[in-house]
């Protein structure tokens, strides 16, 4: 195989490295700042069914994805020794509003009350899907990261690159604050910040985020194993007895910090929620910038140019796309095979755009 140059070091990044350096590619992946990824922002929710995705090439997309994932994790810790916090823990979605049709998944009030001890008086019921789950994204980055390192991927932190030089259809080179790098390849893997190199729609959607902490004496006895996803908030609690809460969904480009409407409307939803937490201490605010396009479909396979391949634009979805995505991406740059869920995903849906 050939040697490939990957821009952006976040989730996308990293898996398409590991898998193109596990076919016997030369990789080198280039990360402006690995902790600025929306991969450090996220839940690490994998949730194709509690997101409510609608059947069709995006639903296959993700539940491919989400049925790889105890394997792919698997992979990483065995390369690496580090723990990514894989837990097919199931998610429910309780709701406060009965719905006209229930599903397969629906609970009534008194089953969910039941199944799921704390919830809000105000729950009339909800639907539980156990094939959902979650990964600690923040360990999984690191263990990727480390992963890399062990498979011979040759990772530049702190490379930032400024332009893609290209003659005619042909990327040459691409100018960063270290200099020039060329490849036979190149793979843009940048997010949010996709169009500071391209023009293609991707867009910032702000998240504002909290954790919360499980107190130690009540640790062993707090009966809250599985993420709840209700209407505006989703509750993830971990197994070292943090609760990671979110998200907020703004469009206010990339305008940094926490605010207090931000957060004052993800402690309204969680309270209402599960009551118990309000008590809780607050570990840590943060917020990221989900890499939005104007569909929320991501835009993987080539692009305008003969020698790049996008993979970027996951929307609310990167943590749980990125096995399939790293798949799907090594399969059509090293085999040339285009396989047939991804040209639903081709940037040129966008041609009036680009
Ligand atoms: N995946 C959940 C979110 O983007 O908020």
């Amino acid at each position: 195989m050939s040697e490939i140059l990957i821009i952006g070091g976040g989730i996308m990044g990293m898996a398409i490295a590991l898998e193109l350096r596990s076919q016997g590619a030369e990789v080198t992946i280039l990360s402006r700042n690995f902790k600025e990824a929306a991969t450090h922002a996220a839940a690490g929710m994998l949730a194709p069914q509690a997101e409510g995705i609608a059947p069709g090439p995006m639903l296959d997309l993700c539940l491919q994805s989400r049925a790889f994932y105890g394997g792919w994790c698997d992979r990483i810790e065995e390369i690496t020794g580090a723990k990514t916090g894989y837990w097919g823990c199931g998610i429910l979605a309780p709701v406060y509003t009965l719905p006209q049709n229930n599903s397969d998944y629906w609970l009534d009030r008194d089953s969910i009350h039941q199944f799921q001890p704390g919830l809000s008086d105000e729950v009339g019921g909800g639907y539980w899907y156990p094939e959902d789950g979650q990964v600690d994204n923040r360990a999984l980055a690191q263990a990727l990261w480390l992963a890399m390192q062990k498979v011979g991927v040759n990772v530049r932190e702190g490379v930032e690159v400024h332009q893609i030089q290209h003659h005619r259809a042909k990327i040459n080179c691409v100018e960063t604050n270290r200099g020039t790098h060329t490849a036979q390849h190149y793979i843009l893997a940048t997010g949010a910040w996709s169009q500071e190199l391209l023009p293609i729609p991707v867009y910032p959607k702000k998240g504002q985020m909290l954790s919360l902490r499980v107190p130690q004496n009540i640790l062993a006895s707090f009966p809250l194993h599985r993420v709840l996803f209700g209407s505006h908030i989703y509750i993830v609690p971990r197994q070292d007895g943090r609760i990671i809460i979110g998200a907020t969904s703004e469009d206010v480009g990339f305008t940094p910090k926490n605010t207090a409407r931000g957060i004052q409307s993800l402690l309204n939803e969680t309270i209402r929620l599960y009551p118990q937490l309000k008590d809780f201490a607050i570990e840590e605010l943060w917020w990221g910038y989900r890499p939005t396009t104007p569909d929320e479909l991501p835009i993987l396979g080539t692009s305008p140019y003969e020698n790049l391949t996008l993979a970027t634009g996951h929307h609310r979805n990167g943590i749980l796309l990125a096995p399939i995505t790293g798949l799907l991406i090594t399969k059509l740059i090293g085999e040339g095979k285009l396989e047939p869920l991804l040209p639903h995903f081709h940037y040129s849906r966008f041609s009036d755009r680009v």
